[in-house]
């Protein structure tokens, strides 16, 4: 995926002399101790990454952690003391004023915890506001501002003032606001925060629905681990200032880099996180990729399912396709009756599971069925199965490592 934002090196010193807090931050001094020697405030510390085009990156972090002032760097709310913010080559640490000013209009929206709609302005003009600053004439604003009006579900409020709305629908209007200047990087503090939890997870499907439509390039700062994992793509955690891991919600869950990432899984329910695909194993469950002679292939599996004392074995084409389940009895039964192709042994109401299948809905599934349950991506591709000893086991090692971190 090509990068639309490259952050290196950024620093924001809040205080009088930024310079001198960077040269004791360089010489490895602590955020602690530069505040009491001079009674700066380190806000961000030497960050590094990417944003990726089309992706929800997700800062997290504790209060404190730095988490507004880096995605605020990022347009300039805050003023960097130090580094780069490169946005499709421009660096918009270094722009001029003016260059700014024009590249918020046109290209970067931000949406507030606070929903920040202006009260004496209907929902439409509120829509249509940075449309109107862009100098866009009236017809044209307000017919991009009823489109996203639309795709946020509210076009018959659009006459509305914003006080008649609930606070859900406010941060809709927020939303649409930000859309409508069609911005190729969008900025969302703590958008959904203010909501109650039903709206919360409604409005984060919405954000996940449009960016299904529309793949925009977000940063979001959440301090909700169930949120961070819902909506992002990639998850950069902070701590003090500092960046201390980037990764999928899986690899984070899979391989927090420190203490203090793990704490934000204390209390979690990791299993709640885990997917068919983590469950998954390859090396359990025996495959038969069909041949020319299927005689062949029959009299194999049946050695081979005999050797392992097993029972049953997948059937999977060359395009890594599931095509059937067989068992022992019916390959025996195929032999003897002179079967020349697998596809008439096939047992019947074997149903593969999506990879994406939640563990809780999978142990639902588990219980019922004798067999390996097969695993297949959303292209039906066979990526492995699963029993219920190996539900059993993953279930086991989590609550041993859980109680290990203890
Ligand atoms: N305008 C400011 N002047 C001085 N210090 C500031 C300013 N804004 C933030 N800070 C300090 O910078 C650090 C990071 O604050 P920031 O608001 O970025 O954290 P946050 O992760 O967004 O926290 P929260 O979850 O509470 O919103 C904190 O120590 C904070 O006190
Ligand atoms: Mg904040």
């Amino acid at each position: 995926m090509p990068e639309k934002v490259i952050v290196k090196n950024l620093y924001k010193v809040y205080g009088s002399h930024p310079a001198r807090a960077l040269d004791m931050l360089r010489a490895g001094q602590s955020k602690d101790h530069i505040l009491a020697q001079t009674g700066m405030v380190v806000g961000v510390t030497d960050a590094n990454f990417t944003v990726n085009e089309g992706e929800i990156f997700v800062l997290m972090g504790l209060s404190g952690s730095g988490k507004s002032t880096l995605i605020r760097l990022l347009n300039r709310l805050v003023e960097p003391s130090h580094g780069q913010i490169l946005l499709g080559g421009q660096d918009i640490a270094a722009m001029s004023k003016k260059a700014l000013i024009a590249l918020r209009r046109k290209d970067l929206a931000m949406v507030f915890q606070s929903f920040a709609l202006m009260p004496h302005l209907s929902v439409l003009q509120n829509t249509a506001f940075g449309l109107e600053v862009a100098g866009v004439d009236r017809k044209t604003r307000e017919r991009r501002a009823m489109e996203v009006l639309d795709q946020v579900g509210l076009r018959s409020f659009a006459q509305q003032m914003p006080a008649a709305l609930s606070g859900g629908m406010q941060q809709r209007v927020g939303l649409a606001r930000a859309l409508a200047v069609d911005p190729s990087l969008m900025l969302m503090d703590e958008a959904f925060s203010a909501l109650d939890p039903l709206k919360r997870t409604e409005m984060q499907g919405l954000l996940l629905q449009l960016q299904r439509e529309q793949q925009r390039t977000i940063v979001f700062v959440s301090h909700d681990l169930d949120e961070a994992f819902r909506i992002g793509d990639r998850i950069a955690i902070m701590e003090g200032g500092r960046i201390v891991q980037v990764g999928t919600p899986d690899e984070i869950l899979r391989n927090p880099s420190d203490a203090y990432v793990r704490a934000f899984f204390k209390g979690v329910d990791v299993k709640k996180y885990l997917l068919a695909k983590d469950v998954a194993r390859t090396d359990d469950t025996l495959v038969i990729s069909p041949s020319a002679d299927a005689r062949a292939d029959m009299a194999q599996a049946v050695a081979q399912l005999r050797q392992a004392r097993r029972n049953y074995a997948f059937v999977v084409g060359q395009d890594a396709r599931l095509h059937g389940a067989v068992s022992l009895d019916t390959l025996l039964r195929g032999l003897e009756n002179g079967a020349t192709s697998l596809d008439g042994l096939y047992l019947d109401g074997v149903e593969a599971v999506p990879a994406s299948l939640s563990l809780h809905a999978l142990v639902g599934r588990i219980v019922q069925q004798p067999m390996p349950l097969p695993v297949v991506d959303a292209q039906q591709r066979y990526i492995g199965a699963v029993t219920q000893t190996m539900l059993l086991q993953k279930m086991v090692d989590i609550d041993a490592e859980e109680a290990g971190h203890e």
